[in-house]
């Protein structure tokens, strides 16, 4: 059996202003995505006969990773719930990209090419049959499992399963765990990882070290309420075009993340809290807040550094920063929102078990 698994995220600081080229950043969360494969007679998910279009991201990994391969048992377990903005999909989709590459090794050329990635070719995956030529190697199990790999490809079928819109927030913070900003520039005094491009949108992706932040969790509410994203992001859209001053407000989120940034990276966390609820203020003035989170928010302001909404607004989840989570949990659920909590900046992508590994070998 092959197991992989993979965190969730959430929006510390940007959201919305990201899609205006402001730097967003996001942290990896404690609650994660597993993914279980077996060789089995036929196609299912989760015992049930697997049927692509329930599983647009699976299906997409699939026809790039295992293409003619023989049919699986795909098991997939986890505490991220679905549509709430905390990135189950990204999770399932970096766990399934791992766990699959496991599962059918990869093969390297002596020039350094590799079968499905490599560095020299950011924006592509490569999904077709390789001929094994003398000189190659190829790699089986966890070993042949490369975080990139796994990010760039959670990119591509979220793009794929959102018709061909997706930032790589969530894909990179999924995959590499800890804590992601995104910019349209490279940000001075960050770890810069790699641009990544789709259609016309390219953005810089950098890591920030969370090693100074102890002793603080974020405790997630939930609304309980959908509010698709798109909706959300036409909502600014139709804001900025007839009230073209508020853009003021998206640039100023630019301005508060940039200070957040820099108050992560000295472990002050009061500040970073006082960047949140700075943050949410201004989300509120661009109409994406509700009631319903503002009613959360209101309840865990009293025990936290710093309380914002998180994600696209209208509905989804709010934040708060605090170092009183169980204090801090019970005020939200008490105005009726539903919990989890976390440390910032979690493990990324792993793989749990390659045993049996690789399931297909398409190399022999
Ligand atoms: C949604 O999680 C974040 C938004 O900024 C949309 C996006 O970045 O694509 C609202």
């Amino acid at each position: 059996m092959v197991q992989a698994s993979a965190p969730g995220k959430c929006i510390l600081f940007g959201e919305h202003a990201v899609v205006y080229g402001q730097p967003a950043v996001a942290v990896a969360i404690d609650q994660r995505m597993n993914v279980n494969l077996e060789l089995n007679s036929d196609w299912r998910i989760d015992g049930m006969t697997f049927q692509p279009e329930r599983h647009p991201h699976v299906e997409a990994l699939k026809q790039r990773l295992w293409d003619g391969g023989p049919p699986l048992s795909i098991k997939i377990t986890g505490d991220i719930p679905p549509a709430s903005g905390l990135g189950s999909s990204a999770a399932l989709s970096v766990a399934a990209s791992a766990a699959l590459r496991c599962s059918r090794g990869r093969q390297l050329k002596d020039d350094d090419w590799a079968e499905g990635y490599t560095a020299a070719r950011p924006n592509n995956v490569y999904d077709g049959p390789w001929d094994v030529e003398k000189g190659d190697t190829v790699e089986y199990g966890a070993e042949a499992v490369d975080v990139d790999e796994c990010a760039i490809l959670t990119h591509a079928v979220e793009a794929y399963a959102q018709g061909g819109r997706a930032s790589p927030m969530d894909s990179s913070t999924c995959a590499h765990g800890g804590c992601i900003v995104l910019s349209d520039k490279v940000e001075e005094g960050l770890n810069w990882l790699y641009s990544r491009k789709l259609n016309d949108v390219s953005w810089e992706v950098h890591s920030v070290d969370l090693s100074k932040t102890d002793d603080v969790w974020l405790v997630i509410g939930s609304t309980g309420i959908h509010a698709p994203t798109s909706e959300q992001v036409a909502k600014v859209a139709s804001l900025l075009d007839t009230n073209p001053a508020k853009m003021t407000e998206i640039e100023t989120i630019g301005i508060v993340a940039r200070r957040g940034i820099s108050a992560l990276l000295k472990g002050d966390m009061e500040s970073v809290g006082r960047a949140m609820s700075e943050n949410h203020l201004l989300l509120r003035s661009l109409g994406v807040s509700c009631p319903e989170l503002e009613s959360l928010i209101s309840a865990a302001a009293p025990t936290s550094l710093g309380v914002k909404l998180t994600g696209a607004g209208g509905g989804g989840c709010m934040i708060a920063l605090t170092r009183d989570p169980k204090t801090t949990s019970e005020a939200i659920e008490l105005a009726g929102g539903r919990t989890l909590i976390s440390k910032l900046g979690a493990a990324g992508m792993t793989v749990d078990s390659d045993q049996g590994a690789p399931l297909w070998d398409p190399h022999e």
